[in-house]
């Protein structure tokens, strides 16, 4: 072989090659081909050692020149290579960002926190305030400024926790949201429109009751609140809660010592074949206790009664979940079994809003 002779054919046959190469493989190939241990230019450069020293040089150059050309060309067609294997890829994988978002089947949102966005969508839109107040009280807030002196018998209505402390100032956990009241009215001045939602505690437990359980506060101070406003009130969330334009209503005189007067309000029901239908028949069933702000609550909390006036309402949160979806079992809104939560829980998509009715 001379010099030069057979060199330019070879490179062009090998710029053939990787220029027909169709895949990575292939083209890893052609390297290992032209450039690998035994590879055809690697044989041709241990060669040149029995090559005498002036056409040496010159094959040498020669030879670096098409390695160094070769390793360009396999360079620029691996990214060629590259980018169409990715552009093909695109093409199969669509992802449609169009489509409607779909919940995943797992996690459901309990009856509870449900019920309890729904009660605050309901309030929320007549424009009242949503607070919060402590889980742990004390005996203050909890039955002294209600109007709940020491010995007073509703006091051993509460079945209270106590939770360790001095004799005379036992911290407790709250029996009822009432409390919250008092905070919200220490706190600012009149006028007040809110609610409280959150956890009670009383030592109970039956089908209907929980050691824990939810209630929703409600409180309106304001210098011309009266009954007629407490009653169109709550007869609109009443309404509005069950999802019944019709419900039947009435206000039943009742006692609490934080009211004057107080009232439970019932709704009609019935319960013909074991089975509780909201709405119809000739039953009634309590749902809440409401009144008008007893004045001493208000001194209690520095509001001058003869300026202003409102009035108050309590409802079990969990109750009202129990009524509407019909479980009737209030315990098992605390085992935490996933059964039951798939079956009576709700998607996170399903999130309250009167616009287009509940949910
Ligand atoms: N705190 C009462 C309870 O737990 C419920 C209640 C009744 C709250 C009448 C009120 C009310 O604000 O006016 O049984």
């Amino acid at each position: 072989m001379d010099d030069d002779d057979g060199l330019e054919a070879l490179a062009r046959e090998m710029d053939e090659a990787v220029a027909a190469s169709d895949s990575l493989a292939g083209l890893e190939a052609v390297r290992i081909a032209a450039l690998g241990r035994k590879g055809r230019l690697t044989a041709l450069m241990r060669e040149l050692g029995s090559v005498e020293a002036e056409a040496r040089k010159r094959r040498g150059t020669a030879l670096n020149r098409i390695k160094t050309r070769l390793g360009e060309a396999i360079a620029a067609r691996e990214a060629t290579l590259r980018g169409a294997a990715i552009d093909a890829r695109l093409g199969l994988e669509t992802l449609d960002l169009t489509l409607p978002a779909r919940p995943t089947p797992e996690g459901r949102i309990h009856p509870v926190s449900q019920v309890s966005d729904e009660i605050i969508a309901i309030f929320a839109d007549m424009g009242f305030d949503v607070v919060e107040g402590p889980d742990i009280e004390d005996d203050f807030h909890n039955f002294t400024a209600l109007n709940i002196p020491p010995e007073h018998p509703a006091r051993q209505m509460h079945d209270t926790f106590y939770l360790s402390g001095p004799e005379d100032s036992r911290p407790l956990l709250r029996t009822h949201t009432s409390p919250v009241q008092i905070r919200a009215m220490r706190e600012s001045p009149p006028p007040h429109r809110l609610i409280a939602p959150g956890r009670t505690y009383r030592r109970d437990s039956d089908q209907t009751h929980t050691p824990m359980f939810h209630q929703v506060e409600g409180l309106v101070v304001d210098r011309a609140t009266h009954m007629g406003h407490l009653k169109g009130c709550l007869e609109d969330f009443a309404r509005t809660v069950f999802e019944v334009e019709d419900l039947r209503m009435r206000f039943r005189p009742s006692y609490f010592p934080f009211t004057e007067p107080s009232a439970e309000m019932d709704i009609g029901c019935s319960r013909s074949g074991g089975e509780l239908v909201i709405g119809e028949g000739a039953d009634w069933l309590e749902i809440l206790g409401c009144g008008m702000v007893h004045p001493r609550v208000l001194e209690a909390v520095d509001i001058d009664p003869d300026q202003y006036q409102g009035f108050a309402f309590g409802l079990g949160i969990d109750r009202v979940a129990m009524l509407k979806y019909g479980m009737p079992d209030l315990r098992a809104f605390f085992e935490s079994d996933v059964r039951w939560l798939s079956h009576y829980g709700f998607s996170a998509l399903d999130v309250p809003g009167l616009a287009r009715g509940l949910w």
